[in-house]
């Protein structure tokens, strides 16, 4: 069987800040570390020219967000970590999957829909200043996903939709074209705390309430202060429930410092005192990690290359994927002729999968590509109807039997799934 894959992207639109942090990155960075996943995180760059129009803001936020992912402790040594713009397979997944892609679909995306009622109630016209690009952002998200195969995707419950119209989308192709695309699901952390902002409304840009994840220390020491308290003097009890500062002391402190902040409260500290805890206990988590992150931002090229290399890890698996895909729809190269009537099937140039007996008197199959690379030994099977059934199943599903199938299969040296995959493609 194949790992668990889990794979998210992250809008390059802003700066992070602590409830980035403490909502996506530090979740994912602690899974990523988990043995068995085989995680992807990247930049979601054409996301984010749906809503920014600045390419300054759009280059200096990859630089940020990438940055602050690695100094929160992505090894991308172990997970693909890549910028969606370095993968020309997305772009060109998307088009396929547009073309399956119901339009009523999207039309009943939350954010195209909010876009629109917004018009509609102040008697715009419906689509006023809306781009065909926010109206496609859940086809672009479904190529993100399906391109590798992901089974799992942490995203915050807004995105759960997106999820949803991926695994429709994936349906849709896999029905016209067989069952080629992985059905993702949403993977919604509950212990996962969203965190007040300032204000104590959730921390989220749209309200311009945030605290910067990597500020100075001093700008972090002000944006604390700035944090809304009610009016109760020191020396007077202070409720936990509906102080943001408390929520999210809590985010960063452990079980026992939130305990005694809670006693403090109980005890009537200043409020000022309970900032400055505030602040110490984020500068203490935080400063190791503002230290590479401002190495990191002084350093592009270095981070470049981290990307590159991730784009060309992230392109091993995309490109033989996309090259089965366009096969499978149709797109292909006149010579691999495979179904034109009139025309004999290229016979040669074809894969074969073949059962056989051997001088055990046991029964096998193997398949062999057109140049006569072997790609799949069975194991034996005593007998020949039970051989036939693998093939079967192997000529209806491709590739998806083969996890199921692994057990009945000999290992063989230097054959990748893709190639496998793209000859079972064939063959159907
Ligand atoms: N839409 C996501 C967000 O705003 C970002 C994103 C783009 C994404 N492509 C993705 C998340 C693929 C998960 C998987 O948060």
């Amino acid at each position: 069987m194949s790992p668990l894959r889990v794979l998210t992207g992250i809008t390059t639109s802003g700066t992070p800040h602590l409830g980035n942090y403490v909502g996506a990155i530090r979740p994912a960075v602690r899974a990523s570390l988990a043995p068995g996943a085989e995680s992807f995180y990247f930049l979601a760059d054409y996301h984010a020219l749906i809503k920014v129009g600045e390419p300054a803001r759009i280059q200096r936020s990859t630089l940020e967000i990438a940055a602050t992912w690695l100094a929160a402790g992505l090894d991308p040594e172990r997970v693909t970590f890549y910028r969606q713009s370095d993968i020309p397979e997305i772009p060109e997944l998307c088009w396929l999957l547009t073309c399956v892609t119901g339009k009523g679909v999207l039309n009943r995306a939350h954010a195209y829909k909010a876009s629109v009622d917004k018009n509609t109630a102040t008697g715009h016209d419906a689509d006023t200043d809306v781009t065909a690009g926010l109206f496609m952002y859940p086809v672009l998200m479904a190529a993100d996903i399906l391109l590798f195969k992901a089974h799992k995707v942490p995203v915050g419950r807004d995105q759960i939709q997106h999820i949803e119209m991926a695994r429709d989308i994936a349906q849709s192709f896999n029905h016209l074209y067989g069952e080629h695309l992985v059905l993702p699901e949403a993977a919604i952390e509950a212990s996962v705390a969203t965190l007040p902002g300032l204000d104590g409304r959730k921390m989220s840009k749209s309200y311009d309430n945030t605290i910067a994840l990597f500020a100075p220390r001093e700008q972090l020491r002000k944006q604390i202060a700035g944090i809304v308290t009610d009016s109760k003097a020191p020396g007077e009890a202070k409720n936990c429930e509906g102080s943001a500062l408390f929520e999210i002391y809590q985010a960063f402190a452990s079980a026992e410092e939130t305990a005694a902040l809670r006693a403090s409260y109980a005890d009537g500290i200043a409020w000022g005192d309970a900032k400055q805890m505030l602040f110490e206990r984020i500068d203490r988590e935080v400063a190791p990690m503002r230290e590479s992150y401002e190495a990191l931002i002084n350093d592009p090229s270095k981070l470049e290359d981290i990307l590159q290399a991730g784009a060309l890890k992230a392109r091993t698996l995309a490109t033989p994927f996309m090259a089965t895909l366009r096969q499978n729809v149709g797109l292909r190269n006149l010579r691999s002729n495979t179904e034109t009537r009139s025309a004999k099937p290229a016979k040669a140039a074809l894969p074969t999968l073949k059962q056989y007996r051997e001088k055990d008197g046991l029964f096998y199959f193997k398949l062999v590509d057109a140049h006569g690379r072997l790609l799949l030994q069975s194991l034996s099977f005593e007998s020949p109807r039970d051989a036939a059934a693998t093939i079967a199943l192997l000529q209806t599903h491709g590739s998806q039997a083969l996890g199921e199938l692994q057990a009945r299969l000999e290992p063989i040296e230097g054959v990748s799934e893709d190639d496998v995959a793209m000859a079972l493609t064939l063959l159907s």
